[in-house]
């Protein structure tokens, strides 16, 4: 089965075409990504009523570009799937319309993606993995250990009680004018500087438990670089370099308790850790994650970096999943701002 897959929760418009075989195995035929970084730039973040207009202008271009390079018909996808939430609501309700439009114009299935569901599930598209794993999505919204034991099967195992991972990697960006977006530019000026200068704080981590948190340690950073103003190249670099060893350090050690409690959970599985979204890209955090399964003998799984970040090829692949169990949405369907992975409804989903 071909399906269509539009994204458009956040500040990327995206359209992508996937091939689900019955064997399971998915094929990306096309994905068309538009960053709309240029148009927020002024304003230092994400302006939601512009990133909605945007989405308008652009994303029917982008379906036809994905269309064109998929060298298919619409009139040959099997479903239409979109991102129904979680995320800015004016852009959930663009990109859900055309495709309720276009799923109506068509006569094809609709299929209502969680958006997390869709980060959840990239790991099966790109490497084929069976059930069950676990997931650890790090993002600019979201930063959860996710207990993935099939497609609607979602236990949540900690999330974070303030910013997200690449939330407060933007922030520090921001605070020392490196621009955006924030991750790459704090990991670039980390690579020149000592992360062993500023002792920044590891909230949460004496206390048990997979939650997170990231603001406390952003107010650390600020404090700590307005102590030595006016900075100097090298502190900048210090500052970032001292930061991201508290995120790493704080992202390892949960992550190294999330896998003991997933194979406590499941003794017969083999140990994999998925990582998803944005701050997957991260190589030092890489590193420490890859450092914590060679010590648990488990298996970690990062699929492609323009997978990781938001694409409509996520959305197409889990659409598919949904669309070979039967499982499909009526027209009825509502866009949410917030839809966790593990509400009741995830579990099954049937046309209305
Ligand atoms: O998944 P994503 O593209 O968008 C969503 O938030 O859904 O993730 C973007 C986030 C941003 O906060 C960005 O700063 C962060 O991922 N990020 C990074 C890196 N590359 C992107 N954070 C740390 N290190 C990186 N190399
Ligand atoms: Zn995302």
């Amino acid at each position: 089965m071909r399906l269509l897959g539009i994204e458009t929760s956040c500040d990327e418009t995206a359209a992508a075409i996937v091939r689900r075989d019955g064997d399971g195995r998915g094929t990306i035929l096309a994905n068309v990504v538009r960053s709309q970084l240029a148009e927020h730039a002024p304003y230092g973040g994400v302006v939601p009523e512009l990133a909605a207009r945007a989405h308008v202008g652009h994303l029917d271009a982008i379906i036809a570009r994905a269309a064109a390079e998929a060298e298919i018909g619409l009139g040959d996808l099997d479903g239409i799937a979109a991102t129904a939430g979680p995320g800015l609501i004016g852009g959930v309700l663009v990109g859900l319309t055309t495709a309720k439009a276009l799923a109506a114009a068509l006569g094809k299935p609709l299929i209502g993606v969680n958006h997390l569901e869709a980060h959840a599930l990239t790991a099966r598209l790109t490497d084929g993995i069976g059930f069950p794993y676990l997931l650890l999505l790090v993002s600019g919204g979201h930063s959860q250990f996710v207990l993935v034991d099939g497609v609607g099967a979602y236990q949540r195992w900690g999330t974070t009680l303030d910013d997200a991972l690449g939330e407060a990697f933007d922030k520090v960006a921001k605070l020392l004018d490196l621009g955006a977006p924030g991750g790459p530019a704090v990991e670039r000026q980390a690579r020149a500087g000592d992360p062993a200068r500023f002792r920044l704080p590891r909230p949460l981590l004496r206390q048990e438990g997979l939650d997170f948190s990231f603001s406390g340690l952003k107010t650390a950073v600020r404090l700590a670089a307005e102590a030595i103003a006016p900075l100097t190249a090298q502190d900048v670099a210090d500052i970032c370099a001292s930061f991201q060893a508290a995120v790493t350090e704080i992202v390892t050690v949960r992550a190294a308790a999330a896998l003991a409690r997933f194979r406590e959970a499941r003794p017969e599985a083999p140990p994999i850790l998925v990582v998803a979204g944005g701050v997957a890209a991260n190589q030092a955090i890489g590193a420490g994650l890859q450092q914590v399964v060679a010590q648990q003998g488990a298996r970690l799984v990062v699929p492609p970096i323009p997978l990781c970040t938001d694409n409509g090829a996520m959305v197409a692949w889990a659409g598919a999943e949904r669309l070979a169990l039967g499982q499909s949405d009526g027209f009825a369907l509502a866009a949410r701002a917030r839809w966790p992975l593990d509400s009741a409804d995830m579990r099954r989903r049937d046309a209305a």
